[in-house]
């Protein structure tokens, strides 16, 4: 399942607007993302050589940030990083739309090769890990420094370690 098979809602852009000249590290790393993933798969010199500028505005930012977002993550749009680091997404997770995530947060994989599906809206608390074949359902929430490893139903909130559904 690709990441806009899973949104159900629509992606609130504005979420990653950032102003040129604003120092706002998460946003650019973001576009930096979005830049690369949208020249992504055109053939055309430009296209080639957008690609590679996003690639090192990708670095650049990641550095900053110390957020590791791969920059052919499938992220759906407008997620929020308010404090981006320590951010670690792995390549194969899927993250819905409107997702917001706190630093810290790992959305990983837990010994097999499975990362987890993330639905819309969810939002992940400070330091809290995300591991596994595990399917976090809409509107859930995940608790600061919660250690996920079952699915959490859409609209649930779960919390501890191991994090259990409240
Ligand atoms: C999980 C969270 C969203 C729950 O908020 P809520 O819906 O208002 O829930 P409550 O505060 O009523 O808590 C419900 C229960 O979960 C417990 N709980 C809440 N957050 C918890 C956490 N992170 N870890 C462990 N238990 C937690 C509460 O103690 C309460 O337990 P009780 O019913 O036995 O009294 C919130 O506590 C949280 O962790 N948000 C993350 C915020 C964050 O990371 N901020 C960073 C800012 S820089």
């Amino acid at each position: 399942m690709t990441v806009s098979e899973l949104a159900k809602e629509l992606p609130d852009w504005t979420r990653e607007y950032k102003p040129f000249w604003s120092w706002q590290p998460s946003r650019s790393l973001l576009s930096s993302i979005r830049a690369y993933q949208h020249h992504d798969g055109s053939k055309s010199t430009l296209a080639v050589i957008f690609k590679k500028a996003a690639v090192l505005r990708h670095r650049f930012w990641s550095v900053i940030t110390g957020a590791d977002i791969p920059v052919n993550a499938q992220i759906g749009g407008g997620l929020l990083l308010p404090h981006p680091n320590g951010v670690v997404i792995h390549p194969e997770a899927k993250i819905g739309v409107n997702c917001l995530i706190f630093q810290q947060v790992t959305i990983g994989t837990a010994g097999t090769h499975n990362a987890p599906m993330i639905g819309d809206h969810v939002d992940i608390g400070a330091g809290a890990k995300v591991l596994g074949n595990v399917h976090i359902g809409h509107h859930a929430k995940i608790g600061a420094n919660a250690v996920v490893l079952i699915d959490v139903p859409p609209s649930k909130t779960a919390v501890g370690i191991p994090a259990k559904v409240v």
